[in-house]
């Protein structure tokens, strides 16, 4: 199976944690993407969808579903979205297409958070993949200058030779090269760096339930 397939396959498992007549929270990526499309044939069960980012909006609605401000809502039964790793206690970077602060906002208005993802995504530590850390943009150099000091090595993220602006109108510095034991402690330290928007690290509120897209089908891993 391509990963795509796999992707293809957690996102359709993932329609049974959908709950009829509620609000579904909605993440963003490629494999968010093929839970969107399928989410769009089953639109009329559902009452609508948060979504966390603007290409997320975009894509709900293209398929007809209603999408919702999180100002108007209380509280949604699930969030479901990918991952760019995710360990053996449910904990994930996010953050890799740049949408981890509402990703992070829509989460904690929900009761689980559904990680769907393909095997290849499922670490025993994390930290291979960069962790992204927004930032507000006056804040890059001493965020920069105050990740360094914690062991970490910043790259400002950049799209076509500009700094990457995400949808809130802030930076993203990169963190390479990280092997994170402690994925609760090390988001509780980078939350509190002034400037510092939000860290694509959920550990202290992690997966309830990860969906995993392996060879010989579709795992599903409660924490
Ligand atoms: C988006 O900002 C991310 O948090 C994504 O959820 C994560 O990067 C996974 O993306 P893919 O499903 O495209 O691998």
């Amino acid at each position: 199976m391509t990963q795509d397939e796999l992707k293809q396959a957690v996102a359709h498992a993932a329609i049974r944690y959908v709950v009829d007549g509620e609000i579904v929270g909605v993440g963003t990526g490629s494999t968010a993407n093929f839970f969107i499309d399928a989410l769009g044939e089953i639109r009329h069960r559902i009452k609508g969808a948060v979504a966390s980012s603007e290409a997320t909006a975009a894509r709900l609605a293209a398929r007809g579903v209603p999408v919702f401000d999180l100002n108007e809502i209380d509280q949604i039964p699930v969030y479901i979205d990918g991952a760019d790793e995710i360990d053996h206690s449910g904990a994930m970077i996010k953050g890799g297409g740049g949408a981890l602060t509402r990703e992070k906002i829509v989460a904690s208005v929900a009761e689980k958070f559904i990680c769907i993802a393909d095997q290849s995504k499922l670490v025993d530590v994390l930290g291979k993949y960069p962790l992204p850390v927004e930032v507000i943009p006056m804040a890059t150099s001493s965020v920069t200058r105050a990740l360094r000091a914690l062991g970490a090595d910043p790259v400002l993220r950049m799209r076509d030779g500009a700094p990457y602006v995400t949808d809130n109108q802030g930076y993203i510095l990169d963190l390479n090269g990280l092997q994170i034991h402690d994925p609760k402690a090390l988001e509780q330290q980078i939350n509190q760096l002034p400037g510092v928007v939000s860290v694509g690290l959920f550990a202290l509120k992690g997966a309830a339930v990860c969906l995993l897209g392996t060879e010989q089908g579709v795992r599903a891993i409660e924490y």
